[in-house]
């Protein structure tokens, strides 16, 4: 039976130190999907990912990586998965070429290959340097040719703009867009920043303390935000006293009158009962949380970022 699930987990779980730091799992990425894997500091995304890799052991539970279960065709399946875990290490004294012929040989795989990579991240004019003398996006892109290098059906990647400045970090965003259409991979991408992971992703999860604690679409995530409507109005601190007389649930926050999501007729209510008693209202305004505000709300770190 053809699985549609190009990883699938069941409760996976990895105890560290006598407490669970992956914690019931149940990840479910799809083909052809950019999945972003997101998580604060700590909260178990390369310890996930390791054990994806079959680079750590579950305490329990069940990984299924291209519709196979990992425990049984363990070197057929990951031959066909290639990653980048944290900081990749390199011959620094040796060209971004030799680098990736050293793998290549390996991998046992045509030279062709190597050149094929080496354009995809965009490496060619500089393939023939010392790495050592490499940006740290440069060695992050080197990383990725490396990783593509075995025409991998599945691709891994551990926070691969760790450390990189913003341009750095849209080059890496914008080849990693390209890959699924370009290269037919499909691709988990982890990052502890929401923002990061917002443009290229088709689908999230969110991890926190162990747990997952969403998986879906952003769009969807955008949903659970909790919109508000905001108010200026002339006398904010006597219209909030007002409406709580009226049983309005209001607040005042940055001089304006704040309200959580209400239905249009208790808006109109409320504007009717702030005029007849001579309030001047200059604006409404609908203010949605936005994406960072719904990831720490949702994750508790505020502050720990
Ligand atoms: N050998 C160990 N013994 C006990 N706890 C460990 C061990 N290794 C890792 N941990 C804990 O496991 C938790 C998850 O770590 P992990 O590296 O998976 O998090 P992460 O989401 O990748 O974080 P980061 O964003 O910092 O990379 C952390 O709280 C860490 O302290
Ligand atoms: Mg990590």
């Amino acid at each position: 039976m053809n699985s549609p699930w190009m990883i699938e987990t069941k409760q996976l779980t990895k105890m560290l130190g006598g407490k669970p730091v992956v914690d019931r799992v149940d990840m479910l990425i799809q083909k052809g999907e950019i999945y972003g894997f997101l998580g604060p500091n700590g909260a178990g995304k390369t310890t996930t990912i390791r054990m994806l890799l079959g680079l750590a052991r579950p305490s329990s539970g069940h990984i299924r990586l291209l519709g196979k279960d990992i425990r049984r065709e363990r070197l057929d399946i990951l031959r066909k998965v290639g990653s980048l875990v944290e900081y990749p290490s390199y011959y620094g004294h040796l060209s971004g070429y030799e680098n990736l012929e050293a793998v290549r040989r390996l991998l046992d795989i045509p030279k062709s290959r190597i050149d094929e990579v080496l354009a995809i991240v965009r490496l060619t004019k500089d393939a023939k340097r010392p790495v050592k003398g490499y940006s740290l996006g440069m060695k992050q892109r080197l990383g990725i040719a490396t990783a593509l290098l075995g025409s991998p059906e599945l691709l891994i990647l551990d926070e691969p703009t760790n450390g990189l400045d913003p341009a750095g970090i849209l080059e890496i965003r914008e080849l990693i867009k390209s890959l699924p259409r370009s290269q037919g991979v499909t691709i988990l991408i982890s990052s502890h920043l929401l923002s990061e992971v917002d443009q290229m992703a088709t689908r999230v999860g969110i991890i926190s303390s162990g747990r997952m604690i969403f998986q879906d679409s952003i769009a969807r995530l955008r949903k659970q935000a909790k919109s508000g409507i905001r108010m200026r109005v002339s006398e904010p601190e006597q219209a909030m006293r007002l409406l709580h007389g009226h049983g309005f649930q209001a607040a005042v926050e940055s001089e304006l009158l704040a309200f959580d999501d209400l239905p249009d007729a208790q808006i109109g209510a409320m504007v009717a009962r702030l005029s007849e008693h001579g309030h001047l209202i200059y604006r409404i305004e609908e203010s949605a949380a936005s994406l960072e505000r719904i990831f720490l709300d949702m994750t508790g770190t505020e502050g720990s970022l």
